[in-house]
């Protein structure tokens, strides 16, 4: 096994314990939830839906304490490479605009900015999504996008590992 393989392996039980959430009225896994915290963490690095999902329900929760406006965290998806221009267009956009560029067709969905003890619940369509493409989720928040990244993926459940594409990770650790 190389470094590669086992990395990947780490990363399989923390998608699949996200899984676990999964509604059973759907055919897969179409629902997820995320926890942020006031460490600048969210607890996931990859976060993983079947192909089958024509819409995707995530729920963010703030487990922290922190306010919004002080340590305040989103959920934001986009294709890996669009990443960081939608960061840094955030920080010009602000606070009253959820660190998001209004109206950005980069962004493939994207959550309000929650502060400690808040949740929220947004659904979003793949049909802008391809199997198997590099995506990736963040927070906006200035300064979290390093920290707070991770892989998202649109797979088969049934070859979890082996859709997996080769090169980097981005989870930012
Ligand atoms: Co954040």
């Amino acid at each position: 096994m190389n470094t590669h393989q086992v990395r990947r392996t780490a990363l399989l039980p923390i998608a699949l314990a996200v899984a676990a959430c999964a509604d059973v009225a759907h055919a897969g896994n179409c629902q997820l939830s995320v926890e942020a915290n006031d460490m600048i963490q969210f607890n996931a690095r990859a976060l993983q839906v079947d192909a089958g999902c024509s819409e995707v329900r995530l729920t963010l929760h703030h487990v922290g304490k922190m306010e919004a406006h002080v340590l305040g965290h989103d959920w934001v998806l986009a294709r890996s490479a669009d990443v960081a221009g939608i960061a840094s267009a955030g920080i010009a956009a602000g606070f009253d605009k959820g660190y998001l560029p209004p109206g950005d067709k980069r962004i493939l969905a994207a959550t309000r900015i929650v502060g400690g003890g808040e949740s929220t619940t947004i659904t979003f369509s793949t049909a802008n999504l391809v199997p198997g493409g590099d995506y990736s989720f963040f927070c906006s928040y200035p300064g979290h996008t390093s920290m707070m990244r991770g892989r998202f993926q649109l797979a088969a459940k049934e070859s979890l590992a082996a859709n997996r594409a080769p090169g980097q990770a981005s989870v930012g650790h």
